[in-house]
């Protein structure tokens, strides 16, 4: 059984199991208690309202407002970290270097606010021997199925990928580079506009910032493959969609990530206009396992935190590496090299 101490009460630690329009579970909280594996023997939050109602709510016996007493009285062997990305540095430092350290730390994206705290905290974890994970995308069955098709059936050969998602860099866009990066590979060089109109709120997401910079980008792969990318406040719905256009075809992804279509060339027939495509498959996420369910599988037998890990702090880093390169280039209005 491992022991867990969750950090932060809020929507994505648990309260977000009260969202009907959620596959369940959809959170941290709700990830451990439906695996037979963990055990929450704590919470701890800034607001002592929030940790107590949460606790309440959860079942949780152990309730904190120092995180240090937490660390000294559950001997976690996990901490799962789910609070606003400013406060993630701190805390991982915190947890990292207590003599009641973790085996492991599960960290919310993105991993920090800025390169070099994202830095730190990959070197903390490293020389205090916890191991580091940050929460990304790369357990959900339709990257997978994506990232598969497009090797099987497709070769492997991409000209180009259109990314899109809307709300901001921090927000979201890094879930969009992190899942790019998974499928085609290390990025080289950035060229990004920022997107100047103000926006304040955004009726689909809590968590957006109104100074989160938003950019519309090329972005140049170690492979070869110069792509798009375009992150946007600008919609009134939420999306996260890309196309990747191949040789012998293009895959689609839509409707915020749920659908996936396979295009393959026809067999033509004398008229030119046949040298087109086909849609050949469709895959929906339906009766998939949540993204959660797989995380918690995926860390109950996790001991190592290499790149070769989905959930790697790694990742984390080398994803905020674009991430930085993308601001900085906006800012510079210059192409910004990244070296990993
Ligand atoms: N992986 C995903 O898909 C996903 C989805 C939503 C949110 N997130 C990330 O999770 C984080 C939290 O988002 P949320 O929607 O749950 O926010 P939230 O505001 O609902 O909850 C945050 C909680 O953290 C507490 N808190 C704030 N500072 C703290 C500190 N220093 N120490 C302890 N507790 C503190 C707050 O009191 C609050 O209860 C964000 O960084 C966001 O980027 C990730």
């Amino acid at each position: 059984m491992k022991n867990v101490l969750l950090v932060g009460c809020g929507r994505i630690a648990g309260l977000n199991e009260d969202d009907l329009y959620r596959k369940k579970p959809c959170s941290h909280i709700g990830a451990y208690q439906a695996h037979p594996a963990y055990d929450v023997k704590g919470v701890f939050d800034i607001n002592p309202k929030s940790c107590e109602t949460f606790a309440n709510k959860f079942g949780i016996l152990g309730r904190f407002n120092n995180i240090e007493k937490a660390l000294s009285e559950i001997k976690p062997e996990l901490v799962s970290i789910a609070v606003p990305y400013d406060f993630n540095c701190e805390i991982v430092h915190l947890v990292a270097q207590h003599p009641n350290r973790p085996k492991m730390i599960f960290c919310e994206k993105p991993i920090s606010n800025s390169l070099k705290n994202a830095e730190n905290m990959v070197r903390v974890c490293e020389e205090n021997k916890v191991l580091f994970y940050i929460n990304n995308r790369r357990l959900t069955d339709i990257y997978n199925k994506l990232e598969e098709i497009y090797h099987r059936e497709l070769d492997g050969e991409a000209i180009t990928v259109n990314a899109w998602c809307s709300s901001g860099l921090h927000a979201i866009g890094i879930h969009m580079i992190d899942l790019l990066r998974k499928i085609f590979g290390d990025i080289e060089w950035v060229r990004a506009k920022i997107e100047k109109e103000k926006v304040n709120t955004l009726p689909y997401s809590t968590n957006f910032k109104v100074d989160d910079p938003r950019v519309n980008a090329h972005i140049a792969f170690k492979n070869g493959i110069i792509g798009n990318f375009f992150n946007t406040a600008l919609t009134t719905f939420t999306y996260f969609e890309l196309e990747v256009l191949c040789r012998k075809g293009k895959i689609r992804v839509s409707d915020n990530g749920n659908i996936l279509e396979l295009y393959k060339t026809r067999t033509p027939s004398r008229s030119t206009l046949s040298y087109s495509l086909v849609r050949k498959k469709v895959f929906k996420t339906q009766n998939a396992e949540t993204l959660f369910a797989k995380i918690a599988k995926e860390l109950v037998h996790s001991n190592y935190d290499d790149c070769d890990h989905p959930l790697s702090a790694k990742h984390g880093l080398e994803s905020y590496r674009v991430l930085d390169a993308l601001i900085r280039s906006s800012e510079s209005e210059k192409t910004v090299w990244i070296n990993g």
